[in-house]
C-alpha cells in the first residue's frame, strides 16, 4: 500500500492534537500536515495555517502537498455552537462540503468527517441508543453535525467518494483541553481535583451522557479509518460507545484517589443540551462491521487520567 498523505484540519483542537501525533507515528511526520485556524504551533512542521471557509486556500494545499486523505476535525461544538448559529452552521457544514466536493476528482481517497451523540434529539430513545432513529437535535452543532452526516451518505452513493464517520460520544484526554462543548466538564474535573480545586460543575449531578477516553477513540478512528471499504455499510455515522457516567458518578470515581475532592453543581444551559442527548448507545454496528471494542470503562480511565495528568502538572 502506498504512503497516504494527510491533511489534519482542526489539528489544534482536543481531538486534532492526539489524533495528529498519531497518524504521525504510524504514517511519518512528513505524510500528516497539521492545519489550523490558530496560527501557533501546537504540532512540528508540516504546518499551515487554514480557514476551513477559504476554498482556494483549501485546495491550493491539497494540491501543493498532494493530499489524498483528510481527517476533518475543523468545527465549534455544542455550547459555544449556540453563541453564534450562523457562524457554526458555516464553519461546520460549508467545510466539509467544500472537501467533498474537491473529492469528487478521486485524487482524496478517503475522507474522515467525526459526528457526535449530539445528533441526537427528543425524538430519539434516550438508553441504548439504536444507530437509525430519528434526530431531531436542538443545537445548530448537532443540526450542522446531522446534516453533515446527510452529506456524507449522499457523496458516498451518488459520487463513490470514500467517507467514514463516527458520532463521538464526549472524550475525555489527559493530552488536550476541549473548547466549548458541553461534556468538556468530565474533562475539567480531573484539573481541578489535582489542583485541589473544588470544581463547579454546569451539569446536574444525575445527567448521565456517553462518555470515551481519548486512547479508544483514537483507536477507533484509526480502525475505522483501516477497514475494508467493503466493511463500511454505514456512510453517514456510526454510533460508538465505551462508558456512561453522571458527574455523581466521576466525582466518586475521583474522589477515591482524592478523598478531599468536592463538586458543587450549577447546572445552566449546558445541562438542558445534555438532557436532550442520549444517555447510552447501542454500538453494534460498528462491532460487527470493522470490529470495534472499547478498552477503558469508568474506573481504568480514571488512574490513567490522573497518572498521565499528575505528570502533566508537575511539569507546567
Ligand atoms: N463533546 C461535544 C460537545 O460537548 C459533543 O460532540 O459539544
Amino acid at each position: 500500500m502506498q504512503t497516504p498523505k494527510i491533511l489534519v484540519t482542526g489539528a489544534n483542537g482536543q481531538i486534532g492534537r492526539v489524533l495528529t501525533e498519531a497518524l504521525r507515528a504510524k504514517y511519518g511526520n512528513q505524510n500528516v500536515l497539521a492545519s489550523d485556524i490558530q496560527k501557533h504551533h501546537l504540532h512540528n512542521d508540516p504546518f499551515e495555517f487554514l480557514d476551513i471557509l477559504n476554498t482556494q486556500r483549501l485546495k491550493e494545499i491539497i494540491e501543493d502537498h498532494q493530499i489524498n486523505q483528510i481527517y476533518h476535525l475543523a468545527a465549534i461544538l455544542s455550547a459555544n455552537g449556540e453563541w453564534n448559529p450562523v457562524k457554526t452552521w458555516n464553519i461546520n457544514l460549508n467545510g466539509l462540503l467544500s472537501i467533498l466536493e474537491l473529492a469528487k476528482d478521486k485524487k482524496i481517497e478517503k475522507i474522515f468527517f467525526p459526528s457526535t451523540i449530539a445528533v441526537f434529539g427528543k425524538t430519539t430513545p434516550r438508553v441504548e441508543t439504536p444507530q437509525d432513529v430519528p434526530l431531531l437535535p436542538t443545537t445548530v452543532y448537532g443540526i450542522s453535525k446531522a446534516t453533515g452526516e446527510l452529506l456524507c451518505n449522499y457523496y458516498n452513493l451518488r459520487y463513490g467518494i470514500d467517507v467514514r464517520s463516527i458520532r463521538y460520544p464526549g472524550i475525555i484526554g489527559w493530552q488536550s483541553l476541549p473548547a466549548g462543548g458541553t461534556t468538556d466538564y468530565a474533562v475539567e474535573i480531573y484539573h481541578a481535583a489535582l489542583k485541589g480545586d473544588n470544581y463547579e460543575c454546569l451539569l446536574a449531578e444525575d445527567t448521565r451522557l456517553p462518555m470515551m477516553y481519548m486512547d479508544d477513540a483514537i483507536q477507533a478512528t484509526l480502525q475505522l479509518m483501516d477497514a475494508p471499504p467493503e466493511n463500511i455499510r454505514v456512510r453517514y455515522s456510526y454510533n460508538l460507545a465505551a462508558m456512561s457516567f453522571t458527574p455523581a458518578e466521576i466525582t466518586a470515581e475521583i474522589q477515591k484517589h482524592i478523598p478531599d475532592f468536592k463538586v458543587v453543581y450549577k447546572p445552566d444551559f449546558r445541562d438542558e443540551i445534555a438532557r436532550s442527548w442520549s444517555e447510552s448507545i447501542d454500538d453494534s454496528r460498528a462491532r460487527e462491521d470493522w470490529g470495534w471494542k472499547p478498552g477503558f470503562d469508568l474506573a481504568s480511565m480514571t488512574r490513567d487520567m490522573l497518572h498521565h495528568l499528575s505528570k502533566e502538572i508537575l511539569k507546567n
